[in-house]
């Protein structure tokens, strides 16, 4: 697997956690490229249960080093819990964790435009994680972001000045409360101290791995459906999701992917604002089989039947050798299943690429129907060991989607996975 990508085509929870935790026994290197602890990823080992939101998911395995590559933007407070909930589960990870110092830093003020832009938006926003993923992008892109690299260079402190001086007006315009400079660089300039010994430039051990044929494994944070570029705008997130913002995300030319792997839940769920086809109300007895908590703001996951018709795009957008289908397990017990396999507005067929937000919130879901099963799938390990029904289902995908299931996940367990 030299340089495998681990992406999830739909809107983001699809298991690439757990994927990754699955993939990470085999890997030298784990990388994330993109996003913030917007993310939240499973895994699920011997230690316990971890809900990540920035460090790599390969962490929990010794032989791994796992980089935050400079696609990434950082709140440096989450990433010291994170660091510290790892630790005190006996996982070390001194010198095999490794941060950009292209970075950026997520700072006190992003998250607090991030909060003030979505209540300005009110039924219209996007239902961020308040995170300040979308502020700290936008300065990132305008030139205004402050980086690692800034306390490198002795330049945070006039950059800070600048930043605060401009980001307090318009937080005050928005009825917030100021930020005190001296307070807010005393704090960045702590969380330096602690997190310098993890910071470098990773390009030349990025380029050395791959020149040694190390295997890397580059775990892709949110969903494709939530690109910034290729989502439904503006129900996205701030970053580019596909697997080709590794090569940006972490410096790895494009010609060194060997294999993307597409993460895909048996159904659908999302969090946040936008349209979704197949959303199942509440008292449908699928819907309550669905139910899931979000993993970093704790809301309830929208949820419904698996809706392909973005998945064939997202597929052919990654370039998908293969699929990871997760949670097939969750299906048991129902009678009948439904797959949406395109879409229809207006009497016409119409592919997901050229919906905009307001066409796919009128869509209507072109269902297949499959049987359902009702044996327990947890203890399964051979594909043909499945029910029929269950076959069936995982071959609909692979037809519908155009591209292999090579695994399939029957249980959250980092062991629970049938390879196929
Ligand atoms: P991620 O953000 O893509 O890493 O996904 P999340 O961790 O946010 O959400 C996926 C949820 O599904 C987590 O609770 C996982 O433990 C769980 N999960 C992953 N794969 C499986 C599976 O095959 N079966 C079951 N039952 N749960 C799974
Ligand atoms: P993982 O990596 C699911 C969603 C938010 C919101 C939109 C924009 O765990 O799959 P943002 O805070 O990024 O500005 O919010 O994107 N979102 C996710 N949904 N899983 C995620 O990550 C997500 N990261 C962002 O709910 O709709
Ligand atoms: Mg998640």
């Amino acid at each position: 697997m030299p340089v495998t990508v681990i992406v999830g085509s739909q809107w983001g929870d699809e298991g690439k956690g757990k994927a990754i935790d699955y993939f990470a026994r085999d890997a030298d290197f784990v990388a994330r490229y993109n996003g913030g602890n917007n993310a939240g990823h499973t895994v699920i080992n011997e230690l316990g249960t971890f809900k990540i939101h920035l460090v790599p998911s390969g962490i929990f395995y010794p032989h791994t080093t796992c980089l935050m590559g400079n696609g990434m933007v950082i709140d440096p407070q989450v990433l010291l819990g994170e660091m510290r909930e790892i630790r005190d589960a006996g996982v070390n990870f001194e010198k095999r964790l490794l941060i950009a110092q292209r970075a950026h830093l997520i700072m006190p003020y992003h998250k607090m435009l991030d909060g003030l832009y979505e209540e300005a938006k009110g039924a219209g926003a996007t239902g961020t994680t308040r995170r300040g993923i979308g502020p700290a992008f936008a300065d990132k892109i305008s030139y205004n972001g402050l980086r690692w690299a800034d306390f490198v260079g002795g330049t945070f402190d006039e950059r800070l000045w600048v930043q605060l001086g401009l980001k307090n007006k318009i937080i005050t315009a928005l009825g917030g409360a100021a930020l005190d400079y001296e307070e807010v660089r005393k704090t960045y300039w702590d969380y330096y101290a602690q997190l310098k010994p993890y910071i470098t430039e990773l390009a030349p051990i990025v380029h050395k791995g791959l020149e040694q044929n190390k295997k890397f494994l580059l775990e892709q944070a949110m969903g494709s459906l939530l690109d910034t570029d290729w989502g439904v705008y503006p129900f996205v997130t701030a970053s580019s999701t596909l697997a080709s913002a590794a090569t940006t995300g972490l410096g790895i030319p494009p010609r060194k992917i060997t294999r993307i792997i597409g993460v895909t839940k048996a159904y659908s769920t999302r969090v946040g604002g936008g349209p979704m086809p197949t959303e199942l109300p509440d008292g449908h007895p699928a819907r309550a089989q669905f139910g899931e908590t979000a993993a970093t703001t704790g809301r309830r996951r929208r949820a419904g039947w698996l809706d392909l018709a973005p998945v064939q795009f997202t597929a052919r957008l990654n370039g998908m050798d293969a699929l990871f289908v997760t949670k097939l397990d969750t299906l048991s017990g129902l009678d009948e299943l439904k797959i949406c396999v395109a879409y229809k507005l207006d009497g016409k067929t119409v592919p997901f690429s050229v919906l905009e937000s307001t066409g796919m919130g009128r869509a209507a879901p072109v269902y297949r129907s499959f049987r359902g099963w009702t044996q327990n799938l947890t203890e399964i390990r051979k594909f043909q060991d499945l029910p029929k029904p269950a076959i069936k289902y995982i071959e609909a995908i692979e037809n519908v989607v155009g591209v292999p299931v090579r695994y399939i996940g029957v249980g959250p367990e980092r062991h629970q996975v049938i390879k196929k």
